[in-house]
């Protein structure tokens, strides 16, 4: 156990992050310390509600002045959240999974309408989200368990908690404001700091690796692929050229090499030369892609009977993704289209309730320059 900035974390080697918002959790959890390898996570009356956690995080209630001064920095405003909460259809005795939780904006919307026995479960990999989320979530303590983990993890995060189905899932995938807005995070191209891009600083990857290590076709693939980038291949060639002096460390070391492989024309042109390639590089080393694919069909299991998965991507590859699940989801079966019955046994799980994608209004896109690029995809189990 050890203190940061008024918190205390307690960790069990080799398992999952548990946050717990109940006020009286450090005592329950105590039992937890005396074996380092499992938690258990106990309710006011002493019901285990989850085992084997990584680690338990809980803040210690009453004044912590570190903690309100980082929840008022997270800074984030949903989008599109009267389209999900509609979306999500909530039941007020429903069991809802916000799988990126990040400051909770979606996430209180949906805590606020549970009651009785309603459960909101969120999920995030980034330990700030976490924290912060904990804090907005608070007085709904008694409907939310906030777990710090990959949403590709749900399946096993529903079995620690004994949850065997779900109403509604939400994804708004991607990094908040808050993130992009930290410089140390190493996120932004607008603030000099450390190549990192990590949502998850349990991993050791960063983006300095990926910079200094990747050869020059796999770096023009990933900004030509995730950044659509028309100067790819320049880029990759001046990165290259660029470390054979020394490793590029930080964000604005990067920021002159891409500037410098982009004609000075089209630099004043269009937006800011280093975006791109930026997105392209946090979407690979967070595996965006490769981890929204692998979850989809696994979220779509977990729903009960007129469950809803809501999905808010920002990126048309992302957005590729949902539309082809779903799609498929619809309607699975795989026979020639002359077969006069189906053969392969195949059946629909459910149904696109969203054709077309929902988009936000002018008046959000003025007041929030983030949701421009946003789109909400909804499918309902059958
Ligand atoms: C756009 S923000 C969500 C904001 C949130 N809906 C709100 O209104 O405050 C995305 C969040 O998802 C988290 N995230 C992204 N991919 C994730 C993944 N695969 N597993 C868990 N969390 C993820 C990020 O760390 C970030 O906090």
């Amino acid at each position: 156990m050890f203190k940061e900035s008024g918190r205390k974390w307690f960790e069990v080697q080799q398992l999952e992050l548990l946050y717990y918002t109940r006020p009286d959790a450090e005592k329950l959890c105590s039992a937890s310390m005396t074996n380092r390898r499992k938690a258990l996570l106990l309710d006011r009356k002493g019901k285990v509600v989850a085992t084997s956690c990584s680690s338990i995080f809980l803040h210690t209630t009453g004044g912590d002045a570190a903690m309100d001064k980082e929840q008022q920095e997270f800074q984030h405003v949903p989008v599109l959240l009267e389209e999900c909460i509609r979306g999500l259809n909530i039941k007020p005795e429903g069991t809802y999974v916000d799988g990126t939780l990040g400051g909770a904006g979606h996430a209180a919307r949906v805590a606020a309408l549970l009651s009785g026995s309603g459960r909101l479960i969120g999920i995030d990999q980034d330990a700030d989200a976490v924290a912060a989320a904990g804090q907005r979530l608070a007085p709904y303590h008694e409907h939310t368990v906030i777990v710090r983990s990959n949403y590709r993890e749900i399946r096993g995060i529903m079995e620690e908690l004994n949850i065997s189905g779900v109403d509604g899932i939400l994804l708004d995938l991607g990094v908040s404001s808050w993130q992009l807005d930290c410089a140390g995070r190493g996120f932004s191209y607008r603030e000099d700091a450390m190549l990192d891009m990590r949502m998850d600083d349990r991993q050791e990857k960063t983006a300095r690796d990926i910079v200094n290590c990747y050869s020059e076709q796999e770096l023009y693939h990933v900004i030509r692929d995730y950044g659509e980038d028309a100067f790819a291949k320049n880029i990759a060639k001046h990165i290259v050229r660029a470390r054979q002096d020394k490793p590029i460390e930080t964000t604005f070391e990067l920021n002159g090499i891409i500037q410098a492989a982009i004609p000075a024309k089209v630099r004043m042109a269009k937006g800011h030369p280093s975006k791109k390639t930026f997105q392209a590089i946090r979407i690979e080393l967070n595996r965006e892609l490769e981890v929204l694919r692998e979850s989809l069909d696994i979220m779509i299991d977990l729903l009960n009977p007129n469950g809803r998965l809501c999905i808010i991507t920002f990126h048309s590859l992302e957005d590729r993704i949902v539309k082809q699940n779903f799609r498929k989801n619809e309607n699975p079966c795989t026979c020639p289209p002359n077969f006069p019955v189906c053969v392969c046994g195949k059946k629909p799980k459910g149904s696109q309730l969203t054709k077309k994608p929902v988009l936000p209004s002018e008046q959000e896109c003025a007041k929030n320059s983030r949701a421009k690029s946003a789109k909400l995809r909804i499918f309902q189990k059958i």
